[in-house]
């Protein structure tokens, strides 16, 4: 087996003499690449944001901004990874480097104060610079009222939610969005854009191990599951968004950890004539883009859900494998009426998620099993409202969650699944609440009458995000707004 390195900038850095648990933030700046910031450690302010090359959706790689404070190093072994040294082109010695677009744009619009943030921002922005399928605005047709861009699109079709994971504490976002706005396409001889026509580096088994622990991973699901029935004790990583904090906060140092994110049988979204089928390690990102809309509830949750930067690491097998009440998927897949595909070595067998967590951060999920997929029946209820009630509107954990998934006929709801979270010690549906719709009228009666129930459902607790008061209320208000915004539909 090959010596674990990472591909940064162009050139090959080797893991050792780094631990298992040592993050790609740490690695960067004990060899001297500095200006990836840790801010805060946890996933939450994009100081740490680095470009990976990864399996694109509409090219062969697509340049994907990580937090590189969460990922292990030995995660991305055989991997190519650029940070903010590397977008920059160094020429002849006792020349100037010139800037990248991005970096020049933030420099002349003032996107940048102390620097403590930039060189984040500037690796996110980078990453929706070169999306393959960002694209101008046209411009609006003479005499249209229709605007080219709004509050979270430029005109150069930069996606402001690229930058949700990012934060500022003393430029103010303007001057940022200003400079995101400005950037143009990337000219046909850069190289980072010539990248993503090849495909990116190929998965790599790795056996990284140092001082009692070990990172490994394996080629293929049926060797990963053979291990894991040999290592009950692994810890199973993804995208690694929840363990890094771990590591990181808690100081957690597991002697054992498996990477799943690049094994192809948890790679795949199929949209076949019953059920669509999506892997566990397809990330978030991944299925925001490639179903482009197609479940409208998983692309309401999908804004909402972290930010872009976690998006771009975390997935559906994770959120659901931590088994956490609060977790936001769950909500909407119960309301969807998923099923989780779990794999061990000898099989599969197929749990409707609805009986699938058992307990607090407990599920019947045993250690030697992987989720390998999610499948959400078709066809969908075509009436779909997903409410996170959190402090913050984006990149926050909520305190209620409540996804609606309802088949109106002729005025009559003649099915309702409804799924909550933070109101009991795992996701639930509030079953209680469904049965209070069904057969009724969808009439304001109805739905008062239903949100009353709703407010009763699950056994809220208070905590320093939400009192039990608040969270039972905002269940009812939860069902009044969905009525009133399907009947204001229907009248409009
Ligand atoms: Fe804050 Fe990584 S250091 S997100
Ligand atoms: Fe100082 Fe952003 S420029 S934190």
């Amino acid at each position: 087996m090959v010596a674990a390195r990472i591909t940064v900038n162009g050139k090959e850095t080797p893991l050792s003499p780094a631990a298992p648990h040592t993050t790609v933030l740490d690695l960067l700046r004990e060899r001297g690449l500095t200006g990836t910031k840790e801010g805060c450690a946890e996933g939450e302010c994009g100081a740490c944001s680095v470009l990976v090359a990864r399996p694109g959706v509409n090219k062969p790689t697509d340049w994907v901004a990580v937090n590189a404070c969460l990922v292990p190093a030995a995660a991305l072994d055989g991997q190519e990874i650029i940070t903010s040294e590397g977008l920059a082109t160094v020429g002849e010695p006792g020349t100037r480097p010139t800037l990248h677009p991005v970096q020049e744009e933030m420099a002349v619009r003032g996107g940048s104060q102390c620097g403590y943030c930039t060189p984040g921002f500037i690796c996110s922005m980078a990453s929706e610079y070169y999306r393959p399928d960002r694209c101008a605005h046209a411009e609006p047709a003479a005499g249209s009222d229709a605007h080219a861009d709004d509050a979270e699109h430029g005109p150069n079709g930069f996606d402001l939610h690229a930058l949700s994971g990012n934060l500022c504490r003393c430029t103010g976002y303007r001057p940022i969005r200003d400079a995101a706005f400005a950037v143009g396409e990337p000219t046909e001889d850069d190289p980072l854009a010539q990248r993503r026509e090849q495909d990116p580096p190929a998965p790599v088994a790795t056996e990284y191990a140092r001082d009692g622990a070990t990172f490994l991973r394996k080629d293929t699901l049926a060797e990963t599951l053979r291990l894991l029935r040999e290592r009950p004790d692994a810890v199973v990583v993804a995208g690694s968004t929840d363990y890094g904090v771990e590591v990181n906060i808690r100081s957690r140092r597991a002697e054992c950890v498996v990477a799943i994110d690049r094994l192809p049988e948890l790679r795949e979204l199929r949209v076949e004539s019953d059920h669509i089928e999506i892997g566990a390690a397809v990330t978030l990102t991944e299925i925001e883009r490639r179903l482009d809309g197609d479940v409208p509830l998983l692309a309401e949750l999908f804004p909402q859900f972290a930010s872009r930067l976690i998006r771009n690491s975390g997935t559906l097998g994770g959120n659901l494998g931590t088994g956490s009440p609060i977790g936001d998927s769950p909500p909407v897949l119960l309301a969807l009426e998923a099923s989780l595909v779990l794999a061990d070595a000898d099989g599969e067998r197929v749990v409707p998620l609805a009986e699938y967590f058992t307990g607090y951060r407990q599920s019947v999920r045993r250690p030697d099993e992987l989720i390998r997929a999610v499948r959400i029946p078709l066809p969908l209820s075509p009436v779909t409202a997903f409410h996170k009630i959190a402090k913050r509107r984006f990149d926050d954990i909520s305190s209620v969650a409540i996804a609606f998934a309802l088949d109106i006929e002729g005025g009559t709801v003649r099915k309702a699944r409804i799924g909550l979270g933070g109101v009991a010690a795992t996701p639930i549906r509030a079953l209680a609440t469904e049965a209070a719709l069904e057969g009724k009228p969808w009439s304001a009666e109805t739905a008062r009458a239903a949100a009353r129930v709703l407010r009763g459902e699950g056994t809220p607790m208070s905590d320093h995000r939400a009192s039990s008061v608040h969270r039972s209320a905002m269940l009812g208000q939860s069902l009044l707004k969905l009525h009133a915004h399907t009947t204001e539909a229907v009248s409009s």
